[in-house]
C-alpha cells in the first residue's frame, strides 16, 4: 500500500502524522511511504531523516493526495484539501465530525473511509488515541497558568510554588481525568497547593491514593462556588463523553473570584466550561473577563510538537500499520477497536452519534461491509 503523508495546514499546527521510526516499520512491511517536502520540520524531523528510512519525499501537497492509498494526518482535512481526496481513500486523523456539519458533509461527497482518531475505542471504553494528547494539554496546563497568572502578563503576579516564608499559590483542578491528573501532577512538581475535584468517589479515592498531598473534593456545584473564590489558578478539564462540556463557573461567580486569578480551561475543545470561555491561539493565548486572564487553547499539544508528535505517533502506527497491511475492510473486521474509528465509509455515515449532531442518515458499518 501506499500511504501518504501531507504537511498540517492548519494554523499554527506543527505535529505531523509519522515518525522516522514509523517510516521504517511501514516499509519494513512493504508499504510505500510518500511525505510531502518539509512537513515534520515543526517537529524537528528533516526530509532527509525520513529519506533514511526508506520514504519518498515529494514536493506538493497534491502529489501526496493523488499517489496515497492511505493518508495519515494530524487535523481534519481543511477546505483547500477537500477536492483533493478520492472516492475510495482511507484518511486516518482527528476529524471531530460532531464539531462541523460542513466538514461531515464534504468527506461525505468525498466518498472516503473515514478512520477517526478520536473514535478508536478500547473494550472497556478508552479512547487510546486522545489519551496523549490530554496527557500533554494536562502536563502544559499548570506551566501556561503559571506564566500568564505574572504581572506582566495581565495576571496577579504569584509564583506557584511561593518560597519559604510565603505560601504557594492554590491551584484547583475540575476534573480529575487524564488531563487533571497530569496536571495535578506538574502543579504539584511546581509546589502548588493543589486540589482536585470530580464527581467519581471512585477516581477521588485513587487521587487521593497517588497524590497523598492533594485535598480532594466532590464536585458539585456549591463545592465549585466556594473553592473558586479562593483559588489563584483553576484548571478545567471535566469531560462528559460525546457531550459538550457542562458550565461549571459562571460569569457571577467570576466576579467573586481574585483580581487578576486565571481559569486554565483545557476543555474548551469541546465547548468550554466557564460561561466565559471562548476558544484562543497559541499566538494570542489570554484574554480577561471580569478581571479574570482566561486561557483557552484549543489545540494545547499544537506548541510542544517535539513532544506530541511522538506521543501521537507511539499510539497511532500500530493502529497505520493494521490498516496498510490488511486493508481496511479486514482490518475493521478483525480489530474492534479499529471498527469502532470507522466514520463514514463511501459517502455512508457509519458512526451513530455524528448522524445523530447532524440528523442525517446513519448505515451500520456491518451493513455497508456486507454489500
Ligand atoms: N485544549 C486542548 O488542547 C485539549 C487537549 C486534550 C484534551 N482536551 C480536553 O480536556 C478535557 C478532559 O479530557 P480528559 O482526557 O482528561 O477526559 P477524561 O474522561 O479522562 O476525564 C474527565 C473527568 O471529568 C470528570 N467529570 C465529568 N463531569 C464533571 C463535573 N461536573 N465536575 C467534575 N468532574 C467531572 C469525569 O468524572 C472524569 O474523571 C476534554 O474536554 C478534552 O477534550 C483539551
Amino acid at each position: 500500500m501506499i500511504v501518504g503523508v501531507p504537511k498540517e495546514i492548519k494554523t499554527e499546527e506543527y505535529r505531523v502524522a509519522i515518525t522516522p521510526s514509523g517510516v521504517h516499520s511501514l516499509v519494513e512491511h512493504g508499504h510505500r511511504v510518500v511525505i510531502e517536502s518539509g512537513a515534520g520540520l515543526g517537529s524537528g524531523i528533516t526530509d532527509d531523516m525520513y529519506r533514511r528510512e526508506g520514504a519518498e519525499i515529494v514536493d506538493t501537497h497534491e502529489e501526496v493526495f493523488q499517489r496515497a492509498d492511505m493518508i495519515l494526518k494530524v487535523k481534519e482535512p481543511l477546505p483547500p484539501e477537500y477536492e483533493l481526496l478520492r472516492e475510495g481513500q482511507v484518511v486516518f486523523t482527528y476529524f471531530h465530525f460532531a464539531a462541523s456539519r460542513e466538514l461531515t458533509e464534504a468527506m461525505l461527497r468525498r466518498k472516503i473511509v473515514a478512520v477517526a482518531y478520536e473514535t478508536v475505542e478500547q473494550a472497556d471504553g478508552s479512547l487510546p488515541l486522545l489519551i496523549p494528547m490530554s496527557e500533554v494539554a494536562g502536563r502544559m496546563a499548570p506551566q501556561e497558568g503559571a506564566k500568564y497568572i505574572e504581572r506582566p502578563q495581565g495576571g496577579m503576579g504569584i509564583l506557584l510554588g511561593g518560597v519559604p516564608g510565603v505560601p504557594p499559590a492554590k491551584v484547583l483542578i475540575i476534573g480529575g481525568g487524564t488531563v487533571g491528573t497530569n496536571a495535578a501532577k506538574i502543579a504539584l512538581g511546581m509546589g502548588a497547593d493543589v486540589t482536585i475535584m470530580d464527581i467519581n468517589p471512585v477516581r477521588l479515592r485513587y487521587l487521593s491514593e497517588i497524590f497523598p498531598s492533594v485535598k480532594t473534593m466532590m464536585s458539585t456545584p456549591y463545592n465549585v462556588r466556594e473553592c473558586v473564590k479562593q483559588a489563584d489558578m483553576v484548571i478545567l478539564a471535566v469531560l462528559i463523553h460525546g457531550a459538550r462540556a457542562p458550565k461549571l463557573i459562571t460569569r457571577d461567580m467570576l466576579r467573586e473570584m481574585k483580581e487578576g486569578a486565571i481559569i486554565v480551561d483545557v476543555a474548551i475543545d469541546q465547548g468550554g466550561s466557564a460561561e466565559t470561555s471562548r476558544p484562543t491561539t497559541h499566538r494570542d493565548p489570554v484574554y480577561t473577563e471580569e478581571g479574570v486572564v482566561h486561557y483557552c487553547v484549543a489545540n494545547m499539544p499544537g506548541a510542544v510538537p517535539r513532544t506530541s508528535t511522538f506521543a501521537l505517533t507511539n499510539v497511532t502506527l500500530p493502529y497505520a500499520l493494521e490498516l496498510a497491511d490488511k486493508g481496511w475492510q479486514r482490518a475493521v473486521q478483525e480489530n474492534p477497536e479499529l471498527a469502532r474509528g470507522v466514520n463514514m465509509v463511501h459517502g455512508h455515515l457509519t458512526y451513530k452519534a455524528v448522524a445523530e449532531a447532524f440528523d442525517l442518515p446513519y448505515t451500520p458499518l456491518e451493513q455497508v461491509l456486507r454489500a
